[in-house]
């Protein structure tokens, strides 16, 4: 079993169990709404779940109600709950963020609402609530004897270490925009229109640096190009890359530090990202980067050694058009990195946490992204190997292979 495989399996393990930690057994029996000890062929008719109206009629004399399995229902009832208070904990844990929470908690060691207020001069009473919430929600750790609070250090890696390939810290910042931009993509169910890459709430763009960033920092020089067959090499002893669909230039701006002989250019079709990249880069003091507005389709220059495509194939309408762009501006012996989110072949192979959450990305911002724009296709973030090599294949590529993987993604080499 390759560590992949067992974080994902792992994961969804967790998800499985993870609703029992609600009993909504004890929870329907102490507000006096429970049926008793569970009963696993209770016809649905008899049953009252938490919460629900009276029916206002009796049940119908039509073909007989399904019937419920209690142990179930329960156990899926807790599930809910816990996804709930994610959901509403959600900007709670941007705030922490925002604020600089979890860094100062860190910082202390243990802290009360009054000297977390202190420390970073906000509101006890909204401190005192905030703490409160974040303890029921696991993400930091109460002290009953001292009534402090605390991280453990892996809480700290969650939520403080931005270096740490398990910072999820950033992840929370494009959830603005997904809510924001709801209304729009309800009308965009209704049209099958797209929604372009810049017409997203700002935070999309930012939250999607700060959700990836680490996971670059962490693996991209590191094992990703070494993986690529003379990538590193070739790269050492200077080379012209090209870094297409940049964003904020995060990829682009990592790889310029490490291979400081080699010039990159760095393509996006968003111009307010381009701007970002280039302030970055300055802020940085990166000297071998260029930035310009371009897209993956018609982006300019030719005899590059090595072209990055960062979370964005399966973004483009045109993602062949790409593919054939790539292979005409590539030298003979250059070769092109696709980074694309871990996915398996089939539906099958994704039902688990890790696809979850890019299925909900990829419905919300990628295939109305890839919907926007000219080309046909809209592959979605779960695409899959099979479908990445067709598109690359014709696109003129000979030779694709899966040269690396993390748990949250899959990293392609193809040549021609
Ligand atoms: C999910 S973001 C990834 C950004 C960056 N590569 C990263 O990993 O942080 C997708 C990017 O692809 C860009 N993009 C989408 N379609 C494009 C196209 N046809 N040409 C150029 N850029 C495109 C978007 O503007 C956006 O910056």
């Amino acid at each position: 079993m390759t560590t992949q495989t067992s974080l994902r399996n792992a994961s969804a393990n967790h998800a499985a169990t993870n609703g029992s930690t609600v009993n909504v057994d004890d929870l329907v029996s102490a507000k006096g709404t429970g049926t008793g000890p569970a009963d696993s062929s209770v016809p649905v008719a008899t049953v009252t779940p938490p919460n629900a109206p009276t029916p206002a009629t009796p049940p119908s004399t039509g073909p007989a109600a399904p019937a419920l399995d209690m142990p179930t229902l329960m156990q899926f009832l807790g599930k809910m709950v816990t996804e709930l208070g994610a959901a509403a904990t959600a900007p709670l844990t941007l705030l922490g963020d925002q604020l600089g929470l979890y860094k100062a908690i860190a910082k202390a060691g243990a802290v009360t609402s009054e000297t977390l207020a202190q420390a970073t001069e906000t509101n006890e009473r909204y401190i005192r609530e905030w703490l409160a919430n974040q303890a029921a929600a696991g993400y930091i750790t109460y002290d009953g004897a001292s009534e402090t609070f605390h991280l453990t250090p892996e809480q700290e890696a969650v939520f403080v270490e931005e270096g740490s390939p398990c910072y999820l810290g950033g992840a929370f910042y494009s959830f603005v925009s997904l809510f924001a931009d709801q209304p729009r993509l309800v009308e965009a169910f209704r049209t099958g229109e797209g929604i372009s890459w810049g017409n997203h709430h700002s935070c999309l763009f930012c939250g999607v640096e700060k959700f990836f960033r680490p996971t670059y920092a962490s693996h991209l020089v590191q094992d990703w190009i070494p993986s690529i067959e003379g990538a590193d090499e070739k790269l050492r002893a200077g080379a012209k890359a090209a870094d297409v669909g940049c964003g904020h230039g995060a990829s682009t701006i990592l790889m310029a530090q490490a291979y400081p002989d080699s010039h990159f250019y760095g393509y996006d079709f968003h111009e307010p990202s381009i701007r970002a990249a280039r302030a970055a880069a300055k802020k940085a003091g990166v000297t071998n980067v260029t930035f310009e507005v371009a897209t993956a389709q018609d982006f300019p220059g030719s005899g590059y050694d090595f072209v990055t495509f960062f979370d964005c194939l399966h973004d483009m309408g045109d993602p062949v058009g790409a593919a054939a762009r790539v292979n005409e501006a590539l030298t003979d012996d250059g070769s092109w990195m696709i980074v694309e989110p871990m996915a398996g072949d089939s539906l099958e192979d994704n039902l688990n946490p890790v696809s979850r959450l890019y299925y909900a990305y990829s419905t919300q911002i990628c295939t109305p992204s890839a919907l926007s724009q000219d080309g046909g296709h809209s592959l979605g973030a779960q695409a899959g190997p099979k479908r990445m090599k067709a598109i690359v294949s014709e696109g003129g590529f000979g030779k694709f292979r899966k040269a690396s993987d993390t748990p949250f993604n899959l990293i392609y080499e193809a040549r021609k």
